[in-house]
């Protein structure tokens, strides 16, 4: 069982980093291992809309010059992906939408690569605007045929510079929620599929 999450910040290890990191030590807790991949620094392309995946099904996108192709098989292998983003005029990052577009396009090209994959948002905001970003990763979730696990509150931490998001206390719960919740999860859809197999 694996759980790999993107952190879409332009910030390296900032608020939604440290709210990811609390969602994946439960997780690991749980026996579930994790991979944590910080978008800051890695430059990504937004989709060209050439449809060529839709052509090929090879489960690759023609632009060859980041790593969306390795991201696309790393969300493939794992049972749950977590989407984290902090807020930017009141909505995900520039590099998570990039990475929602050409990784979700290959899927749907493929035979909905993500379907039935569980799939949790992770939202980092100052003030406004936490919960269209939310709403806005998990349609990706919801139109991937994935599944999404529900937390105490929704799944948003408030904080402003580096690491201000430690102190919203109510945040840090629902991450540790949220992570009991989809190792609950991922772990009852690991025994059905198993029990389907034999
Ligand atoms: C370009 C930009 C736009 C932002 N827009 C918003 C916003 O609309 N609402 C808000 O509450 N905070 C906004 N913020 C603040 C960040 O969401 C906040 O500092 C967040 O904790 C950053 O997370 P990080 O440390 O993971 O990068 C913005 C920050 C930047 C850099």
């Amino acid at each position: 069982m694996k759980v790999i999450a993107f952190n879409g910040s332009a910030r390296k290890d900032g608020n939604t980093a440290v709210l990811l990191r609390r969602v994946l030590r439960v997780l690991e807790e749980e026996g579930v291992k994790t991979e944590l991949i910080q978008l800051a620094g890695e430059p990504i392309r937004g989709c060209n809309a050439c449809r060529t995946c839709y052509n090929t099904k090879n489960e690759l996108c023609i632009i060859e010059d980041d790593k969306v192709n390795e991201y696309v098989q790393k969300m493939k292998l794992a049972d749950g992906i977590i989407l984290g983003s902090p807020t930017y005029f009141s909505m995900m990052t520039p590099e998570m939408k990039a990475l929602i577009d050409r990784t979700g396009y290959v899927a749907r090209a493929n035979n909905h690569l993500f379907k039935r994959k569980v799939g949790a948002a992770v939202v980092a905001v100052r003030r406004a605007g936490g919960i269209p970003t939310f709403d806005a990763i998990n349609h990706f979730f919801l139109i991937s045929q994935m599944i999404v696990p529900g937390s105490s509150y929704w799944n948003v931490g408030f904080g402003h510079k580096k690491g201000d998001v430690e102190n919203d206390d109510e945040g840090m719960q629902t991450m540790e929620d949220l992570g009991r919740n989809m190792a609950w999860l991922i772990k009852k859809l690991n025994a059905k599929q198993k029990k389907e197999k034999a």
